[in-house]
């Protein structure tokens, strides 16, 4: 055969090879862990562009790949015009022991992943968790991303808890932003357990890529919300978007309001509450704010704080405070703001000299300045009597859970080089139900709110004002 024409052959050969396969792609990728249903548990998760027909993971102590765990995958078609599919793969690893570094590769017969690794925790509830809280971390301008990622792998952290908005967004680029940033976070998150709620910029063809993505436990039905606990705290992680999207559906907003009313009846029963005394809630939109927008939470009554406006139904602070939520963690603000404990918008500190010592009322802290493409949002230049502390500096919240009444919050500035700008120590000697009612509190409403409370209560329902 002449030269030319075995070229031509070879063409012809390839280009029909490849019409027949198309190109593949089974490298795993994104690799995030998060905990299971059960202490003993992990739960791996990576993508592939084309279907493995199987998922698995090779794991073991001491380096070793001695174990096998197989799971299962899910197709999932992003909903942008290009309907771009792959698949995302889900192994439980069960029966693991405490305190012990696993190795782990995760793929399939076809191609297998870097080798990575994760530190379980110890069991019980008597030990120490020190967690990273954020919200607001972009793919682009994600400032304090290599800091987290340097603390991470030094091994400062036993879990993230990345409070709402990843990637701005997740589904623009037919998903592709969604894909780089989740590679971008896969130190991280291939290390410790990534725990998530979801924020407004999730929110495209209702929630489809946070709800593919992440796998967060007890939460198998994608409902977004869940709880879940480590060391002596209860976590609720609470989808606070659902309310502001109602064409999603108003049912899953009443269903939340009802799972978060039983699962805080639940952790205040003596016996679990002996066990967890912290109890931490966390959710994307804040209930207070002093932000110069015009955000839900620099609001009179925002939807998270009091609820359906007027009526003030399924508003979550008065359930907070009659179940003793302790801290209440939030983000959507690109800045810092620590609180002193608050109720219906009035300080509730326990002494002026000691305002976080069993305070009297639940502290929120709203930390959402990770570092994202819309950059910062400013303060107001005139801050509500509540709030304590202030900060526009891109950075991150560090918790230490020193045991059953110290909870100690720091301020990382990524700005200032890793420099603590603030900190604060909760101490709870008695952990419970604040009052509900307290006498400090007069109830403060709007003209509407004024009319609700005089007429409501010919109205036989169990409303936020009514006192
Ligand atoms: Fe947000």
């Amino acid at each position: 055969m002449e030269l030319q024409q075995r070229v031509l052959f070879t063409i012809l050969v390839f280009g029909l090879a490849c019409s027949v396969h198309g190109i593949v792609w089974y490298e795993p990728e994104q690799v995030h862990i998060a905990i299971g249903a059960n202490p003993d548990e992990m739960v791996i998760v990576w993508n592939t562009v084309n279907d493995t027909g199987e998922s698995k993971v090779l794991y073991g102590s001491g380096g070793k790949l001695n174990q096998t765990a197989s799971g299962s995958r899910t197709k999932f078609v992003d909903g942008g015009e290009e309907k771009r599919s792959q698949f995302i793969h889900r192994v439980v690893l069960q029966g693991l022991s405490e305190k012990t570094e696993y190795a782990y590769i995760v793929g399939s017969s076809l191609a297998w992943s870097n080798s990575f690794s994760f530190k379980t925790w110890p069991r019980g509830e008597k030990w120490s968790p020190r967690i990273a809280l954020f919200g607001d971390m972009g793919n682009e301008n994600a400032q304090s991303l290599p800091r987290l990622q340097v603390e991470t792998m030094q091994g400062m952290y036993d879990a993230i808890l990345h409070v709402g908005d990843f990637a701005y967004d997740m589904d623009e680029d037919n998903a592709r932003v969604g894909d780089n940033f989740m590679r971008q976070i896969e130190p991280m998150a291939s290390k410790i357990p990534y725990l998530t709620c979801p924020g407004n910029h999730e929110q495209a063809y209702n929630f489809s890529n946070y709800r593919n993505r992440f796998w967060m436990p007890e939460d198998e039905n994608k409902q977004m919300y869940y709880s879940f606990t480590i060391g002596p705290v209860r976590f609720l992680s609470l989808a606070t978007e659902l309310i502001f999207f109602p064409q999603y559906g108003l049912v899953p907003i009443v269903e939340q309001y009802k799972w978060l009313k039983r699962t805080l009846a639940e952790a205040n029963k003596p016996e679990n509450r002996a066990k967890h005394p912290w109890i931490v809630a966390f959710g994307h939109r804040p209930m207070y704010c002093n932000n110069d927008d015009v955000d839900d939470c620099t609001h009179h009554e925002s939807l998270v704080r009091v609820g359906i406006p007027i009526l003030h139904l399924l508003g979550w602070e008065k359930l907070f405070m009659e179940y003793g939520v302790d801290l209440a963690v939030w983000a959507h603000e690109h800045s810092y703001e620590r609180m002193w404990p608050v109720y219906d918008r009035q300080v509730m500190n326990a002494s002026a000299q000691a305002p976080y010592t069993n305070p009297k009322a639940p502290v929120h802290i709203v930390t959402g300045s990770a570092g994202c493409r819309e950059i910062h949002d400013n303060f107001t230049t005139n801050p509500q009597p509540w709030s304590a502390f202030r900060s526009l500096d891109y950075g991150y919240t560090r918790m230490h859970v020193i045991n059953t009444t110290h909870l100690y919050l720091e301020q990382v500035s990524d700005d200032k080089g890793g420099l603590v700008i603030d900190k604060m120590t909760l101490i709870k000697e008695r952990h419970g139900p604040h009052d509900p009612n307290p006498r400090d509190v007069t109830p403060k409403g709007d003209p509407l709110m004024k009319l609700w409370n005089t007429w409501g209560k010919y109205v036989n329902i169990d409303t936020y004002s009514k006192k």
